[in-house]
């Protein structure tokens, strides 16, 4: 008996130390790894932000940790992340493979493809389509212009009443990414859109959630019947609306004569000879995942934006004087004013400094072994980048932790964009939907300020500025009051 224990205890020592060891040689330094577990007891799986803060203040700006047997490093602030990400670029420009989120996708679309000949074609694609996307008659700012009248009439019908702009929003940015793929909006009650809004919800928390933890940590768990089976339900019920809608395009198109995005890829795949990684199965994902990547972002982005208008009335005031004057006369907004709008400018890029809506990133992976901060980081590691460490890096802007559009003023009231702002991160995995993003962030804003005057309910006590953790923030759920401007006379 009593020898058998001792053998025990020596086993347990020794798989310990196995185990313990296993951190790479002159791996990034990380709290200790268990055996199996890795390091997923030292996190809190509901939310692990206070976890990653002292890991961070214990560890440095290069730290490491294990999920099971799958080693992470994280890196904050933005010296090093640009070294990664843009010095090194290459190096960090991959993407994690065996997490819930690759299965569920089957590796196909953008986001999550690993970098290589595959994602470089793909992506070159949607550059150049999103850029183009002047085709047909409307242009990218008529159709943004279009949506925008429906959130106009939204807000008119609301005038007086407090309100939640949660949906408003949320369906804005879900139809402007419509528009691009499908050249059609869908009406907000439109049951098609909302399954497949709800099912992306559903899909960002689970991403991140605990079950994402656990089935990314063990492998041998991942085929059963537990709750992370339902993200790959959810993504086969957005897989089978987005091919009904690809085959809807088939019918109507006229080849040569593309009307939006999906049109393009058909009449790409229509190429003789080598299609290369173009096919149909591609596209269908690749709907879902601009679809995704564009929706989720730019409403959080707005609805913290107005969030902040309401509670610091006098920078909307300001906003709408530079408004009235530069747009006196016209319609509209276009893209081009922005250059004569220094303060709406600075306040829309405080918008997204404060929203900080994609925390971490999207995670990056090692394409082959690398160096950072003199740290060796192997082929395959999992890399976050903490974009969150460098939109409120002390030292990188003149008010750090406040609400303040001085951040992007000189002295001269000039509008300039400090090193540090990265919300939509850096390199050849940067972003590559910023363009359209800042031309709605910049016409919506704009649209809706000359109009209307938002009110912070008297009733709603103080407002809470603190997001809901999740792979993008999202601010509390809020209600808020518009008023037609005085100034403003309603046409006809
Ligand atoms: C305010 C709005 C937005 C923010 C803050 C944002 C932020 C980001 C961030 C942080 C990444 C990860 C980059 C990386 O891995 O290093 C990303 C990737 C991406 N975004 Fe956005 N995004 C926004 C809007 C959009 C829109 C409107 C589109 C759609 C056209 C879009 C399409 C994408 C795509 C396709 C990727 C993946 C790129 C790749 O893996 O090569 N985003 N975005
Ligand atoms: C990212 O940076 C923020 C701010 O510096 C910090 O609070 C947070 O804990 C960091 N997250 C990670 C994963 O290190
Ligand atoms: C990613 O997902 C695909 C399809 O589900 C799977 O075949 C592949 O093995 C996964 N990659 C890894 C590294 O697990």
């Amino acid at each position: 008996m009593f020898a058998s224990i001792i053998l025990l205890l020596i086993c347990i020592v020794f798989i310990v130390i196995q185990l313990k060891s296993r951190r790479p040689k002159n791996f990034p330094p990380g709290p200790p790894v268990w055996p199996i577990l890795g390091n997923i007891l030292d996190l809190s799986l509901e939310n692990p932000l206070k976890d990653f803060e002292r890991l961070r203040k214990t560890y440095g700006n290069v730290y490491s940790l294990f999920l099971g047997p799958k080693p992470v490093v994280v890196i904050n602030e933005m010296k090093t992340i640009k070294e990664a990400l843009v010095t090194k670029g290459v190096d960090f420009a991959g993407r994690p493979q065996d997490l819930l989120i690759n299965d569920s996708s089957e590796r196909e679309g953008l986001v999550m493809t690993d970098y290589g000949s595959s994602w470089k074609e793909q992506r070159r694609f949607a550059l150049m389509n999103l850029r183009n996307f002047g085709m047909g008659k409307d242009s990218m700012e008529e159709r943004i212009h279009g949506e925008i009248q429906y959130t106009v009439d939204t807000l008119e019908k609301s005038i007086g009443k407090s309100f939640s702009p949660q949906n408003m929003f949320h369906n804005a940015a879900s139809n402007i990414i419509c528009q691009v793929l499908f050249g059609k909006r869908f009406e907000y009650e439109d049951e098609t859109i909302k399954t497949v809004v709800q099912c992306f919800t559903e899909n960002a928390k689970i991403a991140n959630g605990p079950w994402a933890m656990i089935y990314d940590s063990f492998p041998l768990i991942r085929s059963l019947p537990l709750p992370f089976r339902r993200a790959f339900k959810n993504v086969e019920t957005c897989r089978k609306i987005a091919k009904s809608l690809m085959n809807e395009h088939k019918q109507t198109r006229v080849p040569g004569e593309p009307r939006d995005f999906v049109d393009c890829y058909l009449d790409r795949l229509d190429k003789p000879g080598d299609r290369s990684s173009f096919s149909e199965a591609q596209l269908t994902m690749y709907i879902l995942d601009l679809h995704f990547a564009g929706t989720d972002t730019t409403s959080n982005t707005l609805l913290t934006g107005f969030l902040y208008l309401m509670n610091y009335p006098h920078v909307q005031e300001r906003c709408q004087q530079e408004i009235d004057m530069v747009l006196e006369g016209k319609d509209q907004a276009s893209s081009e004013d922005r250059n004569n709008m220094p303060y709406v400018q600075a306040v829309i890029h405080e918008f997204q400094r404060v929203a900080n809506t994609v925390p971490l990133s999207i995670f990056h992976s090692t394409t082959k072994d690398t160096e950072l901060n003199g740290y060796s980081i192997p082929k395959g590691t999992l890399i976050i980048p903490n974009l969150t460490s460098v939109l409120n890096e002390e030292g990188q802007w003149k008010f750090p932790n406040e609400f303040n559009p001085e951040n992007f003023l000189n002295d001269q009231g000039e509008f300039v964009k400090p090193e540090a702002f990265m919300p939509f991160s850096a390199g050849p995995r940067m972003c590559l939907g910023e363009g359209l993003a800042r031309m709605e962030l910049f016409l919506f804003t704009v649209t809706l300020l000359r109009k209307f005057k938002f009110i912070w309910p008297e009733d709603a006590g103080e407002p809470d500025f603190t997001p809901v953790y999740g792979v993008t923030l999202t601010p509390k759920p809020y209600r808020m009051k518009v008023q037609l401007r005085v100034s403003q006379k309603i046409p006809h």
